[in-house]
């Protein structure tokens, strides 16, 4: 695992934009999977902005959904496959074809999550798993105590999730379940990146990588990966 500070989130956000801009110049038919949210945003607009001048070339590249709240889809504005769409998708005019995500309001979710499963196996694998944390340690929507070996799964959210939540929406929503890629899928991805800035997440940023690993701090799963990186904001990495 390696660490590296940044000194504001636009320097953050740039790098992680050249660094997926690099990957595609070398695999071009790259599996990413990248976790909506806030953290990642800069990121996104970083990576359009390099592909409008022609610094990126995002013309043959798959996506992974990394989650989403159960009940919504694309059209909630909110929504984690919403976000993703507005910041990324629809801007650089990806077409469906190229996109997997759940579809959370399926009457199967099982079979939603095998349909992902499926997916990511049939392109050989996750090229790229990029995800934020959670203020209880979660990475995607595995909550803590969810078990390392899960693909992807259906879980109750916990409190501190559904409450934190409530900044995706501008009114109150009901988060009850999510839908998301698992952690053995992070073990799997050849390159993981772990992205945090701002002052609330220097203690979990702290604890992912200094804590014991355990699925009571899923975030620590981190510490296992052999090409994973934690790349934080002067704010984010002030515990470390
Ligand atoms: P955030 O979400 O990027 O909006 O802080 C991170 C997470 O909950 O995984």
């Amino acid at each position: 695992m390696s660490f590296r500070r940044f000194p504001t989130y636009a320097e953050l956000s740039q790098h992680a934009a050249e660094h997926i801009a690099a990957l595609l110049k070398r695999k071009p038919d790259a599996l990413i999977c990248l976790a909506s949210g806030a953290t990642p945003i800069g990121t996104f607009h970083q990576l359009v902005e390099l592909a409008q001048t022609g610094h990126a070339n995002l013309n043959q590249c798959s996506f992974i959904g990394l989650d989403e709240w159960v009940g919504m889809g694309p059209d909630d504005e909110g929504s984690c496959s919403y976000h993703l769409y507005h910041d990324l998708f629809i801007p650089l005019a990806i077409p469906a074809e190229r996109i997997h995500y759940f579809n959370a309001k399926a009457d199967d979710l099982a079979a939603e999550c095998r349909r992902i499963d499926d997916a990511i196996a049939a392109h050989g694998g996750l090229d790229l798993l990029l995800v934020g944390i959670g203020l209880n340690g979660h990475i995607a929507l595995n909550e803590p105590g969810t078990p390392f070996t899960h693909y992807c799964h259906v879980i109750d959210l916990h409190e501190t999730t559904i409450t934190v939540g409530q900044k995706y929406f501008t009114k109150p929503t009901p988060l009850t379940r999510g839908i998301t890629i698992g952690l053995q899928h992070l073990m799997d991805a050849r390159e993981v990146i772990l992205m945090a800035n701002g002052h609330g997440k220097a203690p979990v940023i702290n604890q992912a990588m200094t804590a014991p690993v355990s699925t009571d701090f899923p975030a620590t799963i981190i510490q296992r990966h052999p090409n994973a990186h934690v790349w934080v904001d002067e704010a984010a990495g002030a515990l470390v």
